[in-house]
């Protein structure tokens, strides 16, 4: 619920275990009140007083936006140059801003998304102006009250006669409680994705970002934060947010000598720029944040259900996929891939995706990237009997593109060859033999959607495999700096445009594994491609990191070969499995190198993960036991009725003669009698929810490094 009270004028934001709170002052500033786990609203009677400006404290208040202005020294979230026509040399650069009204709108359609229908949620826009400067800022807050979230953006409108020149915008400021200097945030590098550290801030600023095009495997756009020793997994006030933008992006958090901590989500401002022209109006991104009371595992279940319910596209649950890539490589032929096809049918895949190298000359990385046309050297008859044998087998199809790039040797290159990023003269730095096409300009992006629409309208394609496999290096665009945002837009125009031409199309998102998840992109693909290395102990790592935000339903994980292409180490089949398992489970192996036996396993498995998905892909998620503390990865998923659970445990370190007590479960009917079943969907035991939840899985104790198991637990009737 979002109310204002006009007399102490007082916004609260009332979530279902939260609130927030905001004030307009005595001189019309909005200023930050409070942000808790509980849903008592800040009345008149029990707001703070901001400090005076008599003294140097007033620098520390909390403006809701601190602009560069008047008001502080600290971190900004805005800055904007207004031309002076009187002394064109001496433009005003400070902003200061002043209530002038507000509105709440119930259930808003979202104008990127349909799926906001299907959770309630409320929007406040608070109009602040310029005292003499023609600026409106518009700040938004969308409140989703199940799951305590708020999604935050701001809009800004000139209304003056010249362009105005944005400086440094963040798509919301958050003001955490004092304190709140333990933050969680991930990094990484290729095949190394959602690598997770946990530390306490200095006093100073500390900032997470990337300066690329995607969001980047460096770091991804989000965090968690609470008091140092206030908060455990499943304990304690845990903030968090995340960014909903696929962009150059940074996270700032700034612990201030007072204590107080803010954290800053928006534009990377290196090499920023945005020009604001007369009577237009910049809406950025979204913030999405949020507040937990069930420390950081319950801030990671309110980011799931969210993005499960109020971001993703739809919310089928997604099928069990076969990729070849690790099969067969560039090596792709008619029959080779209707003889997997058959097989992957056989075993119980039902959508099965050919990868990079069916088009045009690419039969290796060096060539044909940007030539979306099917290669008849590779397909002499075309995709399409490839597409209706894997119909036929009861499987839908997908297909690998890489729409943002191209090789210098390609068709495309040779005809535009100004079409690429570049700045003019200098050499262009080729990553993986390929250049980024400038989606800066409109005909680019033209030509890319009439190549993918062509392909799309000559064959029945379920499912595209969306790549984008290197960063940029020189930026040079016609778009100018604006290309850190345009190329995001032009992205995610394209998937609007054939998504909308192509409603059962569903995506998936991969930049050489897991360099492209965030908020923004979740609006417009089913699944992301987690990350190119397979091998499941590292994937414990990485899965985990992951978990912190993104839910299991858009995980991808496959089971490849035994003795892993990455990382060259063996493991058993069930490893493999149980940790894919904990995902949208994928088929990458080679399966013309199986035999009989290995092929009826793995039909097993993906039987078993068949019962059991649904609790998976829509369940809670609890992590009963982390690879930091128990050197242990055991995750049990809940449906939200309690009825079903699945409980995956995977050892990663064997220390020699170490036991340890069976991991208790949580969230469980405690009332309930529970039959927990394996895989073979035999019982191996009947326990009350209390029990489970008191004891753990009787005799689950520690196994060698690789050790896993997977259950799937029902009430009984
Ligand atoms: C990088 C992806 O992560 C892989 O799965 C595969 O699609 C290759 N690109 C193909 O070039």
């Amino acid at each position: 619920m979002i109310h204002y009270n006009s007399d102490t004028r007082t916004f609260n934001l009332t979530g279902q275990n939260s609130h927030y709170a905001m004030m307009v002052d005595g001189d019309g500033r909005l200023l930050h009140l409070a942000w808790g786990p509980t849903p008592n609203p800040v009345t008149g009677h029990n707001r703070f007083t901001p400090p005076g400006q008599s003294s140097f404290e007033f620098q520390g208040q909390r403006h809701e936006l601190p602009a560069y202005g008047p008001i502080s020294v600290h971190e900004v979230a805005l800055k904007v140059s207004f031309p002076n026509p009187s002394a064109p040399d001496h433009p005003i650069r400070d902003v200061r801003l002043v209530y002038t009204g507000h509105e709440i709108e119930e259930n808003a359609q979202l104008p990127s998304s349909s799926s906001s229908l299907r959770t309630p949620h409320s929007t406040l826009r608070i109009s602040l102006t310029d005292s003499l400067q023609p600026l409106i800022v518009t700040l938004c807050y969308r409140l989703f009250p199940a799951y305590d979230i708020i999604e935050r953006w701001c809009e800004l409108t000139n209304t003056g006669p010249d362009p105005l020149a944005i400086e440094k915008l963040d798509f919301a400021a958050l003001h955490l409680p004092p304190g709140s200097t333990e933050v969680a945030t991930v990094h990484g590098a290729w095949a190394a994705e959602f690598t997770a550290q946990r530390h306490v801030l200095p006093v100073g600023s500390f900032s997470v970002g990337h300066r690329s095009v995607q969001t980047g495997h460096a770091f991804n756009p989000f965090f968690l934060a609470n008091r140092p020793g206030h908060a455990t997994e499943e304990s304690g006030p845990v903030y968090f947010g995340a960014l909903a933008f696929s962009g150059a992006w940074q996270l700032t958090f700034e612990h201030q000598h007072s204590g107080d901590v803010r954290v800053f989500g928006g534009y990377n401002p290196f090499d920023f720029a945005l020009t604001l022209p007369s009577g237009k109006t910049h809406t950025t991104p979204a913030f999405v944040c949020g507040v937990s009371g069930e420390g950081w595992g319950g801030a990671s279940r309110r980011l799931h259900a969210f993005i499960r319910d109020a971001v993703l596209p739809n919310a089928a649950p997604r099928p069990v996929l076969y990729n070849s890539w690790e099969a067969t490589y560039f090596a792709l032929s008619h029959e080779g891939q209707a003889a997997l096809a058959r097989k992957a049918a056989a075993i119980g895949v039902e959508l099965f995706v050919v990868d990079d190298g069916w088009f045009g000359g690419r039969r290796s990385p060096l060539s044909g990237l940007g030539d979306w046309t099917v290669s008849p050297e590779v397909f002499p008859r075309g995709l399409q009997p490839l597409i209706e044998e894997v119909h036929a087998l009861g499987m839908q199809f997908g297909l690998w593109f890489e729409p943002e790039m191209v090789n210098p040797d390609s068709d495309l290159y040779r005809q535009h060859p100004d079409w690429v990023l570049h700045f003019p003269g200098r050499p262009r730095t080729e990553a993986r033999m390929q250049l980024v096409l400038d989606y800066g300009r409109p005909e680019v992006i033209d030509h890319i959607f009439n190549a993918l629409d062509a392909i799309l309208a000559a064959h029945d394609i379920d499912f595209i495999k969306w790549d984008m496999n290197r960063n940029v290096t020189e930026p040079g665009s016609v778009a100018g700096k604006a290309i850190w945002r345009a190329h995001a837009a032009g992205v995610y125009g394209l998937m609007d445009r054939l998504r909308q031409k192509y409603p059962n199309l569903a995506l998936q998102s991969c930049s050489g594994g897991g360099g492209r998840v965030d908020l923004g992109i979740l609006r417009r693909v089913d699944q992301v491609w987690t990350s190119d290395n397979t091998d499941a102990l590292d994937r414990l790592g990485i899965q985990e990191g992951f978990s912190l935000a993104y839910p299991a339903r858009i995980m991808e994980a496959w089971v490849t070969h035994e003795k892993n292409h990455q990382t060259g180490r063996v493991l058993d089949l069930s490893t493999r499995f149980d940790v894919a398992m904990r995902g949208v489970l994928g088929i990458g192996s080679d399966l013309n190198a199986l035999s009989e036996a290995e092929l009826a396993d793995f039909a097993g498995y993906i039987a078993f993960y068949k019962r059991f998905r649904h609790v998976v892909q829509t369940g809670d998620l609890y992590r009963l036991e982390t690879l930091a503390e128990q050197g242990a990865s055991t995750w049990l998923f809940v449906l939200p009725d309690q009825s079903e659970a699945v409980y995956s445990v995977a050892v990663h370190d064997h220390l020699i003669g170490r036991h340890r007590a069976p991991a208790a479960l949580r969230g469980l009917n405690p009332t309930a009698v529970y039959t927990v079943l394996d895989r073979h969907d035999r019982a191996i035991a009947h326990l009350s929810g209390a029990d489970l939840m008191a004891q753990g899985i009787p005799g689950d104790t520690f196994g060698p490094a690789g050790y896993s198991r997977t259950l799937h637990l029902k009430i009984i009737k």
